[in-house]
């Protein structure tokens, strides 16, 4: 291999050839056990499949074909959509059979065909390139990956002769107690010449033990024929991790989280225990931004710089600016702008807009709502399609009551209003400008700018003492009933 590459020039080496992409998913999956696909299963926020279908992508232009058996094609196809071309597998009848299937679509478009898995989330790119370049470069009939493993338990084997050229991949099943003892093993993705791979598929025969076409039987088709067959070992073994079971797919969990953590922690982002952080592939994160364990970061959200989460928080879907905090507390569909904070325990839900520096502490819940800048709701309270201006202070305990069981209403508080203590807002209502409401007042009606409301129902009386707004008239000899009532 380095003598290739010091025969080449490196610029040559970049240069793409035409390549067509197969992805492997139409085992059974048994072992798995789901009633859901085991490739549609997620993995860091996005489907197992994901991860080949990217690398795919990223390989070549031309949208690769995926195989995949009767059961699952309608969930697979759905969640795929124009990312990728699916066959059915109608019959299980192996991996060399499973590319047959991708025949029709593929075969004349492309010099070189790779083969991929859609259980195998682990591999790199920068590996694809070696093994596609590699094979290019040597003008090979087929170039594998392999790997070296004390536990050869399921993998094909690679066998050599004498002169150490690849002469064949024997599975396990069909393996001689010799051959059987190897340890360089088949990894399962390779990539081959096409003209090679179209017009000896159909050479290959039933497996003489379990009756299946082996792909691997074309290793052994090409030495013959004289093609020079090469393997790129895996750097890293984990990188082929196959996913049968759910203990695999945790394996894969961990490795993928490892790495995301890894790549945030590089650029600058405190992981106080990075094996308690749980970063979904789609999140960003800015400069100096700690968080603490036991925090999940998911969809895709997006935080500033200098931002502490967690300990014990969620995020989802979330846009924080920067300097934000949030304690131990659920953030979903929400938006915190810079220098705002939330909880212990508490709970900004869709359309939640908490504006900057705002707080939100113990016990809040807000939907659909927006805390204008400075304004605080300390405590016990929900906020449900209601609009804070600036400045305006939540008292414990108050509620929102924007839903009459059909309809829900909206609340409008204005800048500067002081919201007593359990104060119910039965929607829809407004209360006007630096108005204040008493401690267990039930506000059913609008309040005005700079008055003071309180009771059940409240009554304005105004203006409060701290207002210097007008007083409204004053209205009198207007019993309670009606004029609270919603009518
Ligand atoms: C295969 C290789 C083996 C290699 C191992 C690595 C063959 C014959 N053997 O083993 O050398 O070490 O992978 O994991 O290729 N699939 C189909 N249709 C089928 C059968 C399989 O689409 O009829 C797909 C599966 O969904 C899976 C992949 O092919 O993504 C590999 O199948 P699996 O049964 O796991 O591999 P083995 O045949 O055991
Ligand atoms: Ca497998």
């Amino acid at each position: 291999m380095t003598n290739l590459r010091e025969r080449r020039n490196p610029a040559e080496m970049e240069v793409p050839m035409s390549l067509a992409v197969v992805i492997l998913a139409a085992g059974k999956s048994t072992r798995f056990k789901s009633r859901i696909p085991k490739v549609l299963h997620p993995l860091a926020g996005k489907p197992m499949l994901a991860y080949s279908l990217e690398l795919a992508t990223q390989l070549s232009p031309t949208p690769p074909v995926i195989v995949v058996g009767p059961e699952t094609e309608a969930e697979i196809q759905a969640w795929v959509g124009d990312q990728a071309r699916c066959v059915v597998q109608k019959k299980r009848l192996g991996t060399g059979h499973a590319v047959q299937q991708a025949q029709p679509l593929l075969e004349g478009s492309a010099a070189q065909v790779l083969v991929l898995y859609g259980d195998m989330p682990l591999l790199r790119l920068e590996t694809l390139r070696q093994l596609t370049t590699r094979h290019a470069a040597a003008g090979s009939g087929i170039t594998l990956l392999s790997v070296e493993r004390e536990n050869p338990y399921g993998f094909g084997r690679l066998v050599r002769d004498a002169e150490r050229r690849i002469r064949a991949i024997v599975e396990e099943v069909e393996a001689t107690p010799e051959i059987a003892a190897i340890r360089e093993l088949n990894v399962g993705i390779y990539t081959f010449a096409a003209d090679f791979l179209w017009s000896q598929l159909a050479q290959v025969k039933p497996s003489p033990r379990k009756g299946e076409y082996y792909l691997t039987d074309l290793i052994a088709l090409a030495a013959d024929a004289g093609l020079t067959v090469e393997s790129v070992p895996l750097s890293d073994p984990e990188e082929g991790l196959g996913i049968n079971t759910r203990v695999q797919f945790a394996l894969a969990a961990a490795a993928l989280r490892r790495r995301i953590n890894e790549q945030w922690m590089l650029a600058g982002v405190t992981l106080v225990d990075p094996e308690r952080t749980y970063i979904e592939a789609g999140v960003t994160l800015g400069q100096d931004t700690v968080i603490h364990p036991d925090t999940h970061l998911r969809g895709r959200t997006t935080i500033g710089e200098e931002c502490e989460l967690g300990p014990n928080s969620v995020l989802v879907d979330a846009t924080l600016g920067n300097r934000c905090r949030v304690t131990a507390s659920f953030v979903e569909g929400a938006t915190m702008e810079d220098e705002s904070d939330v909880g212990p325990f508490s709970h900004l839900r869709k359309g939640a807009h908490i504006c900057q520096g705002a707080h939100v502490g113990n016990f809040g819940e807000m939907k659909n709502s927006t805390l204008g800048p400075q304004s605080k709701m300390g405590h016990f309270s929900y906020l449900g399609d209601t609009t804070v201006g600036t400045g305006v202070n939540i008292g414990a305990g108050t509620i929102t009551c924007n839903y009459d069981g059909v309809r829900k209403h909206p609340t409008e508080i204005e800048d500067g209003v002081f919201i007593g203590s359990d104060t119910l807002l039965v929607a829809p209502v407004r209360i006007g400008k630096e108005a204040r409401t008493g401690a267990g007042s039930v506000v059913t009606h609008d309040v005005p700018s700079g008055t003071l409301a309180y009771g059940v129902p409240a009554r304005i009386r105004s203006p409060h003492p701290l207002s210097e707004a007008a007083p409204p008239a004053e209205e009198e000899g207007v019993p309670d009933a009606e004029r609270n009532g919603k009518g």
